[in-house]
């Protein structure tokens, strides 16, 4: 990884959290403006149409499964998004995860310091780090926590307070990965391939990573992000999007639309190892996030990632004359993904035969 610059004005300003600099700002610091704009007026910006799920029907035995599976396969193909609902997950048990974010993001700053990363470290309270001094920086606060495997855990940096938000944590992520269980099988028996095709590739002891979010409001939406532009490194991404304000979008032929809220639906993406396993039918999505002038948005994001020792590559069957393979095997594919990303290259790219 390349050095971290320590001794810049960029390094002190980042002992702030965006949540300090946000208070009374109005023009956030340089390292945070795109002089070339996002494009935009975030408000502005068209609605994806994303595909809508029904996860109760995938399960069943119903003809109703069959035109479930060929609508997940024809939204994973296209935008790489969709909202499922009737997930299995309760209402009351979402707003208590929403609840212990808030909980948490509006601690005092001292006592979240407290569960603050290491520099050189992924877990813990934060922001960017920044590699060089050319970074363009998001407007964005951050809990990373790594949940699985369960010898990775970092308790030093989990909350303990609220005193919920440990237990709400490894129940959300048990209940994801239910999910997570359903949409795998799914996703290979929507490409007629056996159920276990891509869970196989997923390991014995996959990485189930956590990310807490705050964006502040910020004074100039049309000159910040709040999360640059990315693929996620995972297999599959699960977001619970703030209830009522939006600001994630996602990019499909070369535009920026918007990803609607739909409360109590888990916004679902498909992330670079899903998109390498199916060889390039399923796409992982390039997507940010947009910043709010007036209100605070929080979200919480969960990333299902292979075991490290596993090895990823496209499936098999879905290679022949017609359908060469387009990407290469790997291992440890999150590991090798921020060298990439901070150097401004798609990492995906750097797996292409
Ligand atoms: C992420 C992400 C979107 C959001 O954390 O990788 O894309 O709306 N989050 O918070
Ligand atoms: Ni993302």
């Amino acid at each position: 990884m390349a050095a971290v610059v320590s001794s810049s004005a960029a390094a002190s300003s980042l002992a702030k959290a965006v949540q300090e600099l946000a208070i009374n700002t109005s023009a956030p610091p340089e390292k945070y403006i795109r002089k070339e704009g996002i494009g935009g007026s975030p408000s502005e910006f068209p609605y994806l149409d994303i595909p809508v799920l029904d996860l109760s029907l995938l399960n069943s035995s119903s003809p109703e499964a069959e035109e479930e599976l060929k609508r997940l396969r024809l939204a994973f193909s296209s935008c790489g998004y969709c909202q499922a609902i009737n997930h299995g997950i309760d209402t009351s048990f979402l707003d208590e995860v929403h609840d212990v974010t808030r909980e948490f993001f509006t601690l005092p700053m001292e006592e979240k310091k407290k569960y603050s990363r290491d520099a050189d470290d992924i877990d813990g309270y934060g922001n960017d780090t920044v590699y060089s001094e050319k970074q363009t920086l998001d407007w964005n606060d951050r809990l990373y926590l790594n949940v699985k495997p369960e010898n990775k855990r970092k308790m030093k940096v989990w909350p303990e307070n609220p005193t919920t938000f440990r237990k709400i944590l490894l129940d959300l992520t048990a209940k994801l990965e239910n999910v997570n269980e359903i949409l795998f099988k799914a996703m290979a028996k929507s490409l007629g391939l056996e159920e276990n095709s891509f869970l196989k590739q997923y390991g014995e002891d996959p990485i189930v990573l956590s990310r807490f979010n705050l964006y502040p409001p910020c004074p100039t939406p049309d000159l910040v992000l709040a999360a640059k532009a990315h693929g996620d490194a995972s297999a599959m991404t699960y977001l619970l999007q703030d209830k009522q304000v939006e600001g994630l979008q996602a990019l499909k032929d070369d535009q920026w639309y918007k990803v609607p809220i739909i409360p109590n639906a888990i916004v679902v993406n498909v992330g670079d190892q899903v998109e390498i396993m199916s060889n390039g039918i399923f796409k992982s999505p390039i997507h940010r996030v947009v910043t709010n002038p007036e209100r605070e948005r929080m979200t919480i994001a969960v990333f299902f990632t292979p075991d490290p020792t596993s090895e990823v590559k496209p499936v098999d069957e879905l290679i022949d004359e017609e359908n060469p393979k387009l990407y290469k095997s790997v291992i440890d594919y999150t590991g090798n993904y921020f060298k990439f990303f901070q150097l401004g290259k798609r990492p995906l790219d750097a797996l292409k035969v």
